[in-house]
């Protein structure tokens, strides 16, 4: 898969809290490739994310995947390519109620069509590549912020897609956590040959990274 940005523009909120938090920005993201984002508190990261994962459709210019601009597909090709090939995993973590971390994993197996007894042994090892083993059972709910977004990660990792999208992933884990799911994702990125990008001011994802994009300096 490619993902290129071609002149996007995007304008949000009315009167006093308009902003226009991207403009005329161009950015190609390679497969294979973790891109780390960049940029000051409200310079856009989480807006760029949106727009890239065809959540948000930008003002102005081009989001093109594999070259198709998203805005040209019917809004069923949109949702099955969100379902079916991005991966997403916001700040929150946007897991379901009263469910254990395994079971998020087997939930979403589960809805994007995978036999649950296919995955329910790739999920446990996920779980503990982000270092929750001891919490498989534990409902998520009774987790800390850091566990929980460590379950997205998870979750999205278990779909293998071909893009994926994770919004400041370690803001909520100590340094040697963050040094190891930096290093998780670019591992993964390589291996899967996915495009990754990540949104983040963490020097260890930055340096997990293979390129740096700054959005103040675009
Ligand atoms: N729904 C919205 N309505 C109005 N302004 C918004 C909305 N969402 C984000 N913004 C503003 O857009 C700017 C960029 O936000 P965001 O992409 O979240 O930045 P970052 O992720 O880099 O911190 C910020 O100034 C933010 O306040
Ligand atoms: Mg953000």
């Amino acid at each position: 898969m490619s993902l290129n940005l071609h002149d996007i523009t995007v304008t949000l909120g009315r009167g006093d809290s308009r902003t226009t938090p991207l403009r005329a920005l161009n950015a190609d993201f390679p497969a294979g490739r973790l891109t780390a984002l960049v940029g000051p508190s409200g310079s856009g990261k989480s807006t760029l994310l949106a727009v890239a994962g065809a959540l948000l459709r930008p003002d102005t210019g081009q989001v093109l995947l594999d070259g198709a601009d998203l805005a040209s597909l019917t809004p069923s090709a949109r949702a099955r390519l969100r379902r079916e090939r991005i991966g997403y995993v916001f700040q929150s973590g946007n897991l379901l109620t009263g469910l254990t971390a395994h079971e998020q994993l087997l939930a979403a197996a589960s809805i994007a069509g995978r036999p649950v007894r296919t995955v329910r042994e790739r999920a446990r090892q996920l779980l503990a590549d982000v270092g929750l083993e001891h919490r498989l059972r534990h409902r998520a709910d009774t987790l800390s912020g850091g566990e929980r977004q460590r379950i997205a990660i998870a979750r999205a990792l278990l779909l293998e897609p071909a893009l994926l999208l994770v919004d400041e992933p370690t803001a909520a884990v100590d340094r040697p956590r963050a040094a190891a799911l930096a290093a998780l994702l670019a591992d993964t990125t390589h291996r899967h040959g996915c495009i990754t990008v990540v949104a983040t001011h963490d020097p260890a994802v930055e340096k997990a990274a293979d390129r740096v994009l700054d959005l103040a300096s675009l």
